[in-house]
């Protein structure tokens, strides 16, 4: 017997997409809701109906838009539960792209709560794809084990002078796990629209008494990331730059700390939170709980493709980049017993079998650069 009927937005997604096949495992079944972007989906393989060839067949297809009038309202017919995964991801072109995005974004989310706030369909919960990028800088320590503190962003003074590490009254910061507590401080439009789009849902699931959870995922990587998009997935946009042959190119020094986790952690988390009967409004960290410097990724990644090539260091700073951020994941499994389990060495290898099996990717690097340079986005 199904478990009940989940609609995924974005479920042709690299998230969505491997969230459609957990959600099958599990024995529910799926409708995707997709408008199939053709920033994401431009350059991949497609079946004979026009849809990436992994998606699952068993799942139910819709081609449309949230935004377009009565598509959502349309789609949920006989859905129990809900995944909003649906949304642009990039958070560089959300710089310049403000209307689009706050559209896609926060007005999609608008969209979305207010059929649902019309009650005439079965919904009984939600998880909602929020992000890391919502804090703003990560949390940190005053050097000596002094206090957590949750830091302004850096001044552009101290960008310019390539000072790039934190510190607080003169003394040194020192990075430490973020957690859904710290005080929310987006410092791009994406992140706006992340944060808002998260607290938009939490307040009317609350309202409408349907369990809502929403996830804040970390870095998340995998196959069928779309590895030709140059505003996301920096792993994704190391390779396709080291099979064109040309270097990584790396911001500021490259020592920033990232927190990377594997796209089947990321749906295993989803499942668990709408497989749950757990009553909850409230928001999560998904991450690995391990972070990485963005050197460290460019080194692996050169190594397992056999590139001898280091990281280009930019020495430049990119506007709303943040210094370090790593999920304290905690919560997740105190609350719903999930803890991720994918080594990050051991995926990052998966994702180029699965990259040297896909198309070879088209390097856009070069048109992302010039787009942010000439929003004066690149200091
Ligand atoms: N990938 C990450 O590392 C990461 C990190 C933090 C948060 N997230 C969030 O996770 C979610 C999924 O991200 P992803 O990396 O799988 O992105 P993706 O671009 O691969 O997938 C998003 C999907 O949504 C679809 N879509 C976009 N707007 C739509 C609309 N208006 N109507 C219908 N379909 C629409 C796109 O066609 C695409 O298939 C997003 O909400 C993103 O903000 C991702």
């Amino acid at each position: 017997m199904s478990r009940g009927h989940v609609l995924v937005t974005g479920g042709a997604g690299f998230i969505g997409s491997h969230l459609v096949d957990r959600l099958l495992a599990r024995g529910f079944r799926v409708t995707v809701l997709d408008c199939l972007l053709p920033l994401v989906h431009g350059d991949a393989e497609m079946d004979a109906e026009g849809w990436p060839v992994y998606l699952d067949r068993r799942a139910r297809r819709i081609r449309g838009n949230i935004l377009d009038d009565g598509v959502f309202e349309a789609s949920l017919s006989g859905i129990t539960h809900l995944a909003h995964l649906a949304a642009s991801v990039g958070v560089g072109q959300s710089m310049t792209n403000i209307v689009d995005y706050t559209r896609n974004n926060t007005l999609a989310a608008a969209v979305i709560l207010e059929v649902l706030s019309r009650g005439n369909h079965r919904v009984r919960r939600i998880a909602v794809a929020s992000s890391m990028s919502i804090y703003g800088e990560g949390q940190y320590r005053q050097d000596g084990g002094g206090a957590v503190v949750a830091p302004p962003m850096r001044t552009r003074a101290q960008l310019e002078a390539r000072d790039w590490e934190l510190s607080l009254g003169g003394r040194r910061l020192e990075p430490v796990p973020t957690s859904e507590d710290k005080p929310l401080r987006p410092a791009s439009i994406y992140a706006v629209n992340k944060r808002d789009h998260e607290e938009m849902f939490l307040s009317v699931g609350a309202a409408l008494d349907i369990p809502t959870v929403a996830l804040r995922l970390f870095n998340a990587y995998g196959s069928r990331q779309a590895l030709s998009n140059p505003y996301t997935g920096v792993a994704a946009i190391f390779i396709s730059r080291l099979l064109n042959d040309q270097p990584p190119l790396v911001f500021e020094d490259g020592e920033q700390k990232r927190d990377f986790v594997h796209v089947l952690d990321v749906a295993d988390a989803f499942a668990t939170v709408l497989d749950s009967d757990r009553p909850c409004f409230d928001a999560y960290n998904v991450g690995s709980g391990r972070s990485v410097t963005v050197n460290e990724i460019a080194r692996l990644l050169a190594r397992l493709l056999r590139k001898n090539i280091a990281p280009e260091i930019l020495n430049r700073y990119r506007v709303g980049d943040i210094r370090h951020c790593f999920a304290d994941i905690t919560r997740l499994e105190r609350d719903f017993g999930f803890r991720p389990s994918r080594d990050f060495e051991t995926g990052m290898a998966e994702l180029i079998d699965w990259v040297a099996k896909a198309r070879k990717p088209v390097d856009r690097t070069a048109q992302s650069l010039a787009e942010l340079r000439s929003g004066r986005l690149i200091v």
